[in-house]
């Protein structure tokens, strides 16, 4: 088998529940014939991730990230496939291994509410029997890092959300795992704590080499940090690769924005490209990669420009060109019995 830290071979997991049916007589009702209902979350994924990768899951809300996640975790038991995570089945749940990884989930908290972050930090001190001194060095270097010395002794509800999630931070990394599941960790946060949070992944994950897999629908998180994309979608792998190249293979066309010095009209500008955020004054155009030089040119010589760029197609626009392509599936089927 592979050198890989995380190794995941034709994961699926399917949710079976039962409708739950409003009132008493449809509760009656449901004890003889009950409507089974299952989702498919993740289909037949296959995947690996090398030491020290951060490595960004992307994909629409339903996809299956969050459940891939929690089967990483050994939160969650798969339907089928094989799954190794630092040479650990996570739903074995070995101490061994629960003390190599770490899960934060940007939804959810472990710190406690009414108490200090750093009571919640003790507490994970005892149950990873983390040495005192290694205690003190970890808190003290994370809490440099992420700027939370000051608020570790207040009590969590009283925190803004973007230092609830940097002490979420610090209590997740207090053991120093080697592998770290973010899930959506900058959900909600202002754009100050986002880049905050960021700037602090990316770091420690060069100073560490921890192996980090990130879940946002945040495209920024992504690209300033992701390498490398795996992007899902309906419970399935769309794309695993570099960052670089999905942009380079799915954007043909490259944008041209330009400021006019007077009004220019719509139709003229359709002569170069296809024309979007239109305003007499400024467009943005979509023009093949193969001629966007000569019509640069053109567009200095024949229109009236102030100002003129040539930018990358953004990743957000990629992103919704692959998820509008793959094609609208059910995925909940119902069975009776
Ligand atoms: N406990 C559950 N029971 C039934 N269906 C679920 C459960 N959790 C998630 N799902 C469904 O599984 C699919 C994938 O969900 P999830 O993994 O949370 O996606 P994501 O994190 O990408 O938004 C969705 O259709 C969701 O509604
Ligand atoms: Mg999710």
């Amino acid at each position: 088998m592979s050198q890989a830290v995380i190794y995941v071979q034709h994961l699926s997991k399917r949710y079976e529940y039962y409708k739950k049916a409003p009132g008493l007589l449809a509760s009656v009702k449901s004890i003889f014939h009950r409507e089974k209902l299952f989702t498919d979350a993740v289909k037949n994924v296959s995947f690996q991730i090398d030491t020290g990768e951060l490595v960004g899951f992307l994909g629409p809300n339903g996809a299956g990230k969050t459940t891939t996640l929690k089967i990483l975790s050994g939160i969650l038991y798969p339907t089928s496939g094989e799954v190794q995570v630092l040479g650990y089945t996570p739903w074995e749940r070995k101490p061994v291994f629960q003390k190599q990884f770490s899960l934060v989930m940007g939804q959810k908290n472990q710190l406690w509410w009414d108490l200090p972050a750093m009571e919640t930090f003790i507490l994970n001190k005892e149950i990873y029997e983390i040495p005192q001194k290694l205690f003190d060095r970890t808190v003290n270097e994370l809490g440099q890092l992420l700027d939370i010395i000051d608020i570790l002794e207040v009590p969590v509800r009283k925190l803004s959300l973007g230092q609830r999630m940097k002490c979420e931070l610090a209590a997740a990394l207090l053991h120093q795992p080697k592998v770290l599941f973010l899930d959506e960790p900058t959900i909600g946060l202002d754009v100050t704590s986002q880049q905050n949070i960021r700037n602090f992944i990316k770091r420690y994950n060069k100073e560490k080499q921890t192996t980090i897999v990130l879940t946002s629908h945040y495209m920024d998180d992504i690209v300033e940090l992701c390498k490398r994309v795996i992007i899902i979608d309906l419970g399935s792998i769309v794309y695993d690769g570099s960052l670089a190249e999905l942009i380079d293979r799915h954007a043909d066309y490259k944008l041209l924005k330009i400021t006019f010095t007077e009004d220019v009209s719509k139709e003229r500008l359709q002569a170069f490209g296809k024309v979007n955020d239109y305003t007499p004054k400024s467009v943005v155009l979509h023009v093949p990669k193969t001629s966007y030089k000569s019509l640069a040119t053109k567009a200095l010589k024949d229109l009236p420009v102030d100002d003129i760029l040539i930018d990358e197609v953004e990743l957000e626009e990629v992103i919704r060109d692959i998820f509008a392509a793959t094609k609208e599936e059910k995925r909940t089927s119902i069975s009776y019995e």
